[in-house]
């Protein structure tokens, strides 16, 4: 059994951040996404694993992984020159696949359970390909499936406009080599994408079984700016225990279960958890609420955030209320000596901004 790892792709809903960042590598909680994407691989007994990248995302993506040690097997780096879909990076990916069976993960998204019961159920079943399923109140955006009793796939559909499921497919997926033979036979849907939903289906047309598994905690996505705000929130709120490791003076308070990072200083300032600090920050005469993720190097002074990902060395100075935000990394942010907004309630005076790495901003 392989792993393959999407990480290529144009990241077009998480710009200007994507412009000079893979979203693959953007935090959540104490690490970049797709850490926490190959911890579910290397839970799973996998040690083969391959990781499609772009031209433009994969020298961050190796610098990022290094070596690869930590996961304990190999890994492979696959160059996808197009994001021309799914099916397309499984296609630009054979050479590396050979005719193993394999699990296809998206870089980008979390499952709360990991990936260990899927593949299991999937090593004693005779499938040709299973399928990772979550009920979703409105199925329309997504690939639907349809079931029959016992959990087998009878059809599926992309964005249907009358869903006859509430099942969504979610980007986890195991496939024998069948899957090629499908691809070879598939075109590119109308958005010129090789789709694998239209691959799965066409595997349904070869008279192929498919099975499906249904996700009962959460399944995230952080290719939104919202979506990276919400899988902040979740896994800060799921995982993160108390450890402090830099220093806090006696003015401080620190409520609940904080990380601070080594080399961290906190000064005349309050932080309430779930919020993770990394190393060699400073917050002064500030005020930092739940669901924060601050990234190494950054300062913040006389100001107030809260549920937002600051990343590295950026100056945070003077803001109040900055909340549901996403800051790039070496980015300057100054308000003004006096709080414009005085008069105003708390909620009406929140700043909400999506800035990218590099920026200077005055408010
Ligand atoms: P998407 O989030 O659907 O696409 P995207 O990354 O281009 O982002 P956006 O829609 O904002 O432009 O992709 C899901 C995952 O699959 C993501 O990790 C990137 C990866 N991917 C590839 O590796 N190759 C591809 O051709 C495509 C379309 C996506």
């Amino acid at each position: 059994m392989k792993a393959l790892v999407l990480a290529a792709g144009k990241g077009t809903r998480l710009k200007p951040l994507t412009n000079t960042v893979p979203k693959h590598i953007l935090p959540v909680g104490d690490k970049p996404v797709l850490f926490h994407v190959l911890n579910y691989v290397k839970e799973a007994g996998i040690k083969d694993i391959g990781i499609v990248v772009s031209p433009e995302s994969g020298p961050y993506i190796e610098e990022a992984i290094g070596t690869g040690s930590e996961w304990g097997g190999q890994i492979t780096f696959i160059v996808q020159h197009e994001p021309l879909g799914l099916a397309h990076a499984v296609k630009v990916a054979k050479g590396f696949l050979g005719d193993s069976p394999f699990l296809m993960l998206l870089g980008d998204n979390l499952v709360q359970e990991g990936v260990k019961d899927f593949l299991d159920e999937f090593h004693t079943s005779s499938s040709d390909a299973s399928i990772l399923l979550k009920e979703v109140p409105d199925p329309r955006a997504f690939g639907v499936a349809e079931l029959d009793p016992s959990g087998k796939v009878i059809h599926m559909v992309e964005k249907p406009q009358k869903p006859k499921s509430n099942l969504a497919i979610i980007g986890v997926y195991l496939f024998t080599a069948e899957i090629h033979k499908a691809i070879a036979q598939i075109k590119p849907s109308w958005r010129g994408e090789l789709e694998i939903t239209d691959a799965i289906q066409k595997l349904l047309e070869m008279g192929k079984v498919i099975r499906s598994h249904l996700l009962q905690g959460w399944w995230l996505d952080i290719g939104s700016n919202d979506g990276l705000i919400e899988a902040n929130r979740v896994v800060l709120d799921a995982f993160l225990e108390r450890d402090i490791k830099g220093k806090v003076d006696k003015q401080s308070s620190i409520v609940g279960r904080v990380e601070i990072g080594e080399a961290t200083e906190i000064e005349n300032s309050l932080v309430q958890g779930p919020v993770f600090i990394a190393a060699n920050c400073r917050i002064k005469n500030s005020l930092v609420k739940p669901f924060t993720n601050i990234r190494a190097e950054t300062v913040v002074e006389d100001s107030s955030l809260e549920r937002s990902v600051i990343l590295e060395n950026c100056q945070i100075l003077k803001i109040k209320h900055l909340a549901n935000s996403v800051i790039g990394k070496n980015t300057k942010l100054t308000g003004q000596d006096k709080d414009p907004g005085e008069a105003c309630t708390e909620q009406s005076r929140r700043i909400r901004l999506f800035i990218g790495d590099d920026c200077k901003v005055e408010l």
